[in-house]
């Protein structure tokens, strides 16, 4: 059977910690005996908020290895850094100097995240201190952040391993009706040579985005 990493705690998901006493934003703690599970806030996280509006197979799995580009201070990283265990590795990219602070101190007790400070739009920058990986996840909110997704993905992704990318659709044009930036991103994932597995409107709990999964050729 395959080890359980998301947990269902009636309406909310969680994940199981592996830094028990140390919480990263303001999420609530449930406690069964020794363990400590992270609740899962989808209003902060559009990962938690794409598995409350039906994502069925998020490509996660103790021990992987995956980069996060736009990391920020470290809430939905948290969560990913639980599920892939102290086995696992993210290098998580970041260029603002502010949330890469709070970034650093969130990995001080979470060794399997490597803060990288650097801007996603130049991997060459930062392709040292990387390997291939099983997964790309991606939240840059830039009006170019499927092009940089794709740009990291030819370089460090493993053939035939997945993406995740959250679309904001006022951060790419404001005029245009998002489900046609949807589908216009949706073709630039297409024409990067990716199969998409689910898309997922994330409204209410995030406006004007979309969630892609896909998994590269
Ligand atoms: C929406 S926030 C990410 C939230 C985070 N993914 C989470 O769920 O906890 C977007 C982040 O991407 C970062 N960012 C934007 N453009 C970037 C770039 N070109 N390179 C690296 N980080 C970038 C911003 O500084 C910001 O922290």
């Amino acid at each position: 059977m395959p080890q359980q990493i998301i947990y269902k705690m009636g309406r909310d998901y969680a994940t199981l910690s592996i830094a028990p006493g140390k919480k990263v934003y303001d999420e609530r703690i449930t406690r069964r005996g020794k363990d400590e599970y992270r609740i899962w806030d989808p209003t902060k996280s559009k990962l938690s908020a794409a598995l409350h509006k039906g994502l069925r197979d998020p490509p996660l799995f103790r021990g992987m290895k995956l980069l996060y580009l736009g990391a920020a201070n470290g809430t939905t990283p948290s969560h990913i850094s639980d599920i892939i265990g102290k086995t696992g590795i993210m290098y998580a990219v970041e260029f603002s100097p502010r949330s890469m602070r709070d970034l650093i101190s969130v990995s001080r007790s979470r060794k399997n995240i490597i803060p990288i400070l650097a801007d996603a739009r130049m991997p060459d920058t930062y392709a040292n201190q990387l390997e291939k990986v099983d997964l790309i996840y991606c939240d840059v909110a830039q009006p170019d952040q499927t092009e940089i997704l794709i740009r990291n993905a030819n370089i460090f992704l493993k053939k035939g391993a997945h993406i995740m990318i959250a679309i904001k659709a006022r951060s790419i044009n404001v005029v245009i009706p998002p489900k046609q930036i949807f589908a216009q991103e949706r073709q630039k994932l297409i024409a990067g040579n990716f199969q998409i597995s689910e898309e997922l409107n994330l409204h209410p709990l995030e406006k004007d985005h979309a969630f892609f999964v896909a998994k590269a050729k």
